[in-house]
């Protein structure tokens, strides 16, 4: 399905799939806890807990928005990336190279993200490719300026989306999550999976 040009693929993880990923990200979270970014210069904290998988990971303090292949609090590269999403990644993404990084972001209940673009890669001949699991969300895309007209989703457990092309650099966020709407989190809550080539090949 294609919304405002971002690929969208609804339940393309079955209930199985799911857990399987759920477990992946709890082996990963072992290793390199969940931390909380906090906004550049204003030191403000985001919503979302985060962490990361694969030989680069993306985060957010104080001193700016990057990749870096360690773990801001215990300093150990971040843990593999797992066979799974590789998979996935060659299967949707029409990009020869593999991805270099997956962003795990952990939503509460009340978390959010506001509209920005994907931009800190230096490829951005690869698109984007996220993977949804637990609660579900709303998703809101929208164009190549901030100010471009908007439309939402709900992204549910097991959705992919990809997010490449004329839509690579578009404006998304997560207006809120939906409470009570996915079995798969015991205590509730949403993880989202994001994985992007950074380097250029
Ligand atoms: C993001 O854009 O970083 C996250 C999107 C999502 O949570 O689905
Ligand atoms: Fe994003």
């Amino acid at each position: 399905m294609n919304i405002a040009g971002v690929k969208w693929l609804p339940g393309h993880f079955g209930p199985q799939e799911q857990s399987r990923l759920l477990e992946l990200v709890r082996a990963a979270v072992r290793q390199a806890p969940l931390f909380q970014p906090v906004m550049p210069r204003s030191g403000k904290p985001l919503s979302v807990r985060m962490t990361n998988m694969g030989r680069l990971g993306w985060l957010s303090d104080r001193a700016g928005y990057r990749y870096q292949q360690t773990h801001p609090v215990t300093g150990n590269p971040w843990p593999e990336m797992p066979q799974m999403l590789l998979e996935l990644w060659h299967e949707v993404s029409g990009y020869a190279h593999p991805p270099e990084a997956c962003l795990v972001n952990f939503y509460e209940a009340s978390a959010r993200m506001g509209l920005h673009q994907d931009r800190d890669e230096e490829d951005l001949e690869a698109p984007v490719v996220s993977v949804s699991l637990g609660d579900t969300a709303v998703f809101r895309i929208g164009g190549l300026e901030r100010k471009s007209p908007t439309s939402s989703i709900r992204l549910q457990s097991g959705d992919v989306v990809v997010m490449g092309g004329d839509s690579r650099l578009c404006f998304h966020g997560i207006d809120r999550v939906v409470p009570g709407t996915s079995a798969l989190l015991k205590d509730g809550g949403r993880i989202n999976l994001t994985l992007r080539r950074v380097t250029r090949p």
